[in-house]
C-alpha cells in the first residue's frame, strides 16, 4: 500500500516536472509581458541613490508627513530626507554587534561576512516620540528605541530573542499595532515556525501539539486589516499573516510539497481559559492558489506580497509574486486576490485529518457553536462571551485540530494576472492612477532578483510592462519597495543601497506614439512633449489611451520628421539598412518606393534583420527609397528613409573560385552565420547549383553552403588580413557609425571567426554569438594572396555599414533580447533564418542582463 501510495506521487511528480518542462509551450502566451522599453543603468533619468558605508538596505519605513524614509541596514539605520535620498544631510546611528559576540557568533560556526552582523529587521513607529527596531545582533537578536527628535538609541534595549529571527535570512514579517507587536518567522534554527503577539504580555502563540499549525512556514508579509471600522456587528480587527508551508494536504489532485498560505487572527484574541492557553483561539489559515486553471502545477512558493487597501476591507485586494518549487528554475507569477475571497474561505468549511490516513479532506460533520476562529463580535457577546477566554471548551478543542480551511482562495479572473518566464521578482508595490479616462488603474513596480525595477500597469486583467529599469548595476535582489505619492517617488532597497526613482518619467517619452504606446496612465501628450498629468490641472488638450494604447496620434505624424540617408553602393555589395526601433514591442516593417515590402524569401536578395533590412549583393534594379516603420499595436510609425543608388560596378564574381572583388563584401558576410548563408548573393552564378537544390532538400543545401562557406571564409580572412594590416588609411570607409577603432575591432571578430579561431586576440564576446562556426573547417592551408582592391569610389557617402550587422544586434541584447523573440513571426519562412534568430535568442536569453553594453551614439546623419 505504502509502495503504491509512493509509486503513484512519483509519478504525480514527474508528470509535474515533465509539465514544468514543457510550460514555455503550453502557457498561454500573452500573459508572458515583454517590458515594453528596457532602460539600462546609465540610462536612468531622475533617479536618486544613497549608500553609506553600510550593506543590506533592507528594510524600509516611509514617513510621508514627516518626510523622512528611515532605512534599516546590516549595523546601521539610517534617517533619510525622502524628497531626496541623496543629500548630504542623511542621520546614521550606528548599531553593530559587539566583538564578543560576534566572537561567540563565529564560535558556533555562522559565517563572519554575512551572519555575525546586527541586520535591522524590525523597524517600525512605536510611538510619537519613538521607533522600535529590532536586530540580529550576531546571532543574539536585541531590540532598541530609537528617539527620532534625537535620532539616537535610548538607553534601554530589550532582549529580541522572541521578536526577531536570529538568521538574518530567515523569513520573518512583523507589526506593530496600538502599541500591540505582532511577529511571525521561524526564530531560532530548531525552533518551530510561530505566529506571536509578543507585547503586551502575556505572549500568545500558536499551537505545536496534537497538530501542528505551521510546518516549516517562511513568513514573507502580515497586515493589518481595521474590520472594526464601520462595523454594524463590531467586528473585530484582524492581522493577516502571510507565508510558504510544507502541504499538509497531499491527495492525489495536488502533489506540491510546499504551498502559499494566509493565516489569520483576532487582533482582540487573549487565548483561551484552560484550553488553548497562551495560544490563539482565532488562528485559521487557508491556501492561496495562483495557477492557470488547465495546468497541475502551481506557482506554490509565495515570495511577497503587497495589500492594496480600498475604501473598506472587503475591497482592498491582495497582490502576491509567486515563484516555484523548483530553485534553478527561473519563473514568476503575479496573482491578485479579493479580500472578500478571503474572508470567504476563513467563511467556510474547514478540512480534517484522519490521524490514521493523514490525507486531509473536508470536515463535513457538525461544526460547534460559536463557530471556531471567529472574532468577538455583538453575536458573541450577547451570548456572554465578551472575550475568548469565555469560549467554550469544545469550540477551542475544535480550532485547536482544525485549523485549516477547506477552500483554497483562488485568483481573480481564475488564473496569474501575469506570468514572467526566465525572471524572478521578489518584492512589489502597487498604486491607484486615475487616468484621462476617468478609469482608475493599478500601477505595479515590480523587482528582480537582479537589481531592475519593472513599471507596469494593470489593463482589463492583463499587465502590460511599461519599462524595466536597471537600477542596480552590480545585480543583487531588491530586497523592499516603497512608494511615496506624496514625493511622486519610489524607494527601493537592496543590499548595496537604496535608490529613489520617479514614480514616472513621461519626458522619456519622445514622440506621441512614443507616449501614447508606453500606457504608463500619468503620463499623456499635450501636444509637444509626454507630460507627468498629475502636475497639470487643465487637462483639456491631453492625449492617452490606456486601455488600447493606440490611439489619439493619428494627426500628428507630421511633427515627427524622418531622417532621410542616402546610400551609395556598387553592384553586387552588401548594404545595411539600419532601422533602430526602441520598443521592444514593435516590429519593423520596410517599403521599398512606397510599395509593399519585399519579400524576404531566400531568392529575394533581401534579409530583415532585428534592426535593419540586409540587401545581399545589390541589384541596379534594387535602388530606390527605403522606409522603416516601427509597427506597435497596429500602427506604423516612420523611423527612417535611405535613398539606395546602387552603380554598376565590375562584373560579380565567384566567390567560390576567386577573391572577391570588393572588401566591403567581405566585412558583410559574418560566415558561418546561417543568416548569410541562407543567402547566396543572387547575380552570382554559383556551379554547383544550389538554388535549384534548395528547392530539393534542406540537407544538401546545407553540405553546399557549408563548402561554400569553407571557401568563402579563406578568401574572406585573406581579404581582411589585408585590409586590416595592409590598408591602414582605409578603413574609415568601412565606419557606418562610431569611431574607427570600434569598426575595426569588429571586423576582426569576424575574420577571426571565420578563420576557426585562429585570432587569439579576437574578442570573445562577439565571437560567441555567432552561431554555426564549426561550418567553417579548420583552416590550416596557406591564404590565397590579398585580393586586389576596388577603385576608391567618387562619393563620400559610400557607406554600406555592413560590418554594423552583428554588433548592433548585440548592443541591443540587454533588455532588447525581446526584439529577437519577436522574430519568429510566421512570416519569416525560412527555416535558417528561423535557426539563426533561435539560436540567437537562446545565447541572448542567457547574457540577458548580465553583460551591458553602453548605448554608442545614435545619430549617424
Ligand atoms: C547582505 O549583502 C551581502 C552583499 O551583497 C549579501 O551577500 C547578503 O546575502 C546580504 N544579506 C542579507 C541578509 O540580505
Ligand atoms: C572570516 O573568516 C575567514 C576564515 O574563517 C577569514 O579568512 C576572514 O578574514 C574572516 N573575515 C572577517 C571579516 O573576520
Ligand atoms: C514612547 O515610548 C518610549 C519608550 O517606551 C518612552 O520613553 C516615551 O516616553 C514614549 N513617548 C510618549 C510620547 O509616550
Ligand atoms: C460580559 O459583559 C457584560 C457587560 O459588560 C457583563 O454583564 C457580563 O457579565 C459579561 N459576561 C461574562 C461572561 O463575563
Ligand atoms: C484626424 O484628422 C481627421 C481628418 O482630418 C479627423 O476626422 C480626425 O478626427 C482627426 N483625429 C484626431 C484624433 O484628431
Amino acid at each position: 500500500m505504502d509502495t503504491l501510495a509512493a509509486l503513484l506521487r512519483l509519478l504525480l511528480f514527474c508528470s509535474a516536472v515533465g509539465a514544468l518542462l514543457g510550460y514555455s509551450f503550453q502557457f498561454p502566451q500573452d500573459l508572458d509581458a515583454t517590458p515594453r522599453t528596457s532602460v539600462g543603468f546609465h540610462d536612468l533619468l531622475g533617479y536618486r541613490r544613497f549608500s553609506g558605508s553600510a550593506l543590506n538596505y533592507s528594510t524600509l519605513l516611509l514617513e510621508e508627513d514627516a518626510g523622512v524614509i528611515y532605512v534599516g541596514a546590516r549595523g546601521a539605520l539610517f534617517s533619510l530626507d525622502s524628497s531626496d535620498v541623496a543629500v548630504g544631510n542623511a542621520l546614521s546611528i550606528e548599531w553593530d554587534a559587539p566583538a564578543q559576540l560576534k566572537q561567540e557568533c563565529l564560535i558556533k560556526g555562522k559565517d563572519n561576512q554575512t551572519e555575525c552582523f546586527n541586520h535591522i529587521r524590525f523597524l517600525q513607529r512605536f510611538n510619537a516620540t519613538h521607533l522600535y527596531i529590532c536586530g540580529t545582533h550576531a546571532f543574539s537578536p536585541l531590540c532598541a528605541y530609537v528617539d527620532v527628535a534625537l535620532f539616537k538609541i535610548s538607553s534601554e534595549f530589550e532582549d529580541g530573542r522572541e521578536k526577531c529571527p536570529y538568521d538574518p535570512a530567515t523569513g520573518y514579517t512583523g507589526l506593530l499595532v496600538d502599541g500591540e507587536m505582532y511577529t511571525a518567522s521561524q526564530f531560532e534554527f530548531r525552533s518551530l515556525p510561530d505566529i506571536r503577539r509578543n507585547f503586551p504580555s502575556p505572549m500568545l502563540k500558536t499551537e505545536g501539539a496534537p497538530t501542528r499549525w505551521l510546518l516549516e512556514a517562511d513568513f514573507v508579509g502580515s497586515a493589518l486589516v481595521r474590520q472594526s471600522a464601520h462595523s454594524s456587528i463590531r467586528d473585530d480587527d484582524k492581522i493577516y499573516f502571510f507565508f510558504t508551508e510544507k502541504s499538509q494536504e497531499q491527495t492525489l489532485y495536488f502533489p506540491q510539497n510546499r504551498v502559499a498560505r494566509v493565516a489569520r487572527v483576532c487582533k482582540g484574541d487573549v487565548g483561551g481559559q484552560r484550553t488553548l492557553q497562551k495560544k490563539w483561539t482565532s488562528f485559521l489559515k487557508a491556501r492561496l492558489v495562483c495557477s492557470f486553471p488547465d495546468y497541475r502545477f502551481h506557482f506554490n512558493v509565495l515570495r511577497s506580497i503587497f495589500i492594496l487597501e480600498g475604501p473598506a476591507p472587503q475591497s482592498s485586494i491582495l497582490y502576491g509574486v509567486f515563484g516555484l518549487e523548483w530553485k534553478n528554475v527561473k519563473a514568476s507569477a503575479i496573482c491578485q486576490y479579493s479580500f472578500a475571497d478571503v474572508q470567504r474561505a476563513f467563511d467556510g468549511p474547514y478540512m480534517e485529518s484522519q490521524d490514521s490516513t493523514l490525507i486531509w479532506r473536508e470536515y463535513t460533520s457538525t461544526v460547534p457553536e460559536p463557530r471556531p476562529g471567529s472574532c468577538i463580535t455583538d453575536k458573541l457577546r450577547a451570548t456572554g462571551i465578551n472575550s475568548s477566554r469565555d469560549l467554550p471548551d469544545d469550540v477551542l478543542e475544535f480550532i485547536r485540530r482544525h485549523p485549516l480551511m477547506f477552500q483554497p482562495i483562488h485568483p481573480q479572473e481564475g488564473r496569474p494576472l501575469l506570468f514572467k518566464r526566465n525572471m524572478d521578482y521578489t518584492k512589489m508595490a502597487v498604486r491607484r492612477v486615475t487616468a484621462l479616462d476617468g478609469r482608475t488603474y493599478h500601477v505595479l513596480f515590480m523587482g528582480t532578483d537582479e537589481g531592475w525595477l519593472h513599471r507596469a500597469v494593470e489593463v482589463k486583467g492583463h499587465i502590460h510592462i511599461i519599462e524595466e529599469l536597471q537600477l542596480f548595476e552590480k545585480p543583487q535582489p531588491v530586497d523592499s519597495i516603497v512608494i511615496s505619492e506624496a514625493m511622486r517617488s519610489v524607494y527601493v532597497g537592496a543590499p548595496t543601497g537604496v535608490v529613489q526613482v520617479p514614480l514616472s518619467t513621461c519626458h522619456r517619452y519622445a514622440s506621441c506614439f512614443d507616449c501614447i504606446f508606453a500606457r504608463d496612465p500619468s503620463c499623456a501628450w499635450d501636444g509637444k512633449m509626454c507630460v507627468e498629468m498629475d502636475s497639470l490641472s487643465d487637462r483639456y488638450n491631453l492625449t492617452q489611451d490606456i486601455l488600447n494604447g493606440n490611439s489619439g496620434c493619428e494627426n500628428r505624424t507630421a511633427e515627427d520628421s524622418v531622417p532621410t540617408r542616402t546610400r551609395s553602393v556598387t553592384e553586387g555589395d552588401d548594404v545595411l539598412l539600419l532601422c533602430e526601433i526602441y520598443s521592444n514591442l514593435a516590429t519593423p516593417r520596410w517599403t521599398l518606393n512606397g510599395c509593399e515590402p519585399p519579400d524576404y524569401s531566400v531568392e529575394s536578395g533581401y534579409r530583415m534583420g532585428t534592426d535593419g533590412l540586409l540587401i545581399v549583393g545589390a541589384r541596379v534594379e534594387q535602388g530606390g527609397e527605403y522606409r522603416c516603420f516601427a509597427v506597435e499595436n497596429g500602427i506604423q510609425v516612420p523611423v527612417v528613409n535611405y535613398m539606395v543608388r546602387v552603380l554598376s560596378g565590375p562584373p560579380p564574381i565567384d566567390p567560390t573560385t576567386a577573391a572577391p572583388s570588393s572588401p566591403h563584401r567581405l566585412s558583410s558576410t559574418p560566415p558561418g552565420t546561417p543568416m548569410t548563408s541562407a543567402l547566396p548573393p543572387p547575380p552570382v552564378p554559383l556551379p554547383s547549383g544550389p538554388r535549384i537544390q534548395i528547392s530539393k532538400t534542406l540537407e544538401v543545401m546545407y553540405l553546399s553552403l557549408i563548402v561554400i562557406l569553407a571557401g568563402l571564409c579563406i578568401v574572406l580572412t585573406s581579404g581582411l588580413l589585408y585590409m586590416v594590416f595592409c590598408m591602414p588609411g582605409r578603413r574609415g570607409k568601412y565606419s557606418l557609425q562610431g569611431s574607427e577603432s570600434e569598426r575595426n575591432m569588429e571586423l576582426r571578430t569576424i575574420s577571426s571567426n571565420c578563420n576557426g579561431g585562429q585570432d587569439s586576440d579576437a574578442n570573445g564576446g562577439l565571437l560567441q554569438i555567432v552561431p554555426g562556426e564549426g561550418q567553417a573547417s579548420p583552416n590550416k592551408e596557406p591564404l590565397p594572396p590579398a585580393p586586389p582592391l576596388p577603385p576608391p569610389l567618387p562619393t563620400s557617402e559610400y557607406t554600406n555599414g555592413v560590418s554594423a550587422t552583428l554588433p548592433s544586434v548585440l548592443r541591443k541584447m540587454n533588455g532588447n533580447s525581446y526584439v529577437l523573440l519577436r522574430q519568429n513571426d510566421p512570416e519569416t519562412t525560412s527555416p535558417l533564418y528561423h535557426s539563426f534568430t533561435e539560436e540567437l535568442n537562446k545565447i541572448l536569453e542567457k547574457r540577458k542582463h548580465t553583460q551591458l553594453v553602453s548605448k554608442p551614439d545614435e545619430s549617424s546623419v
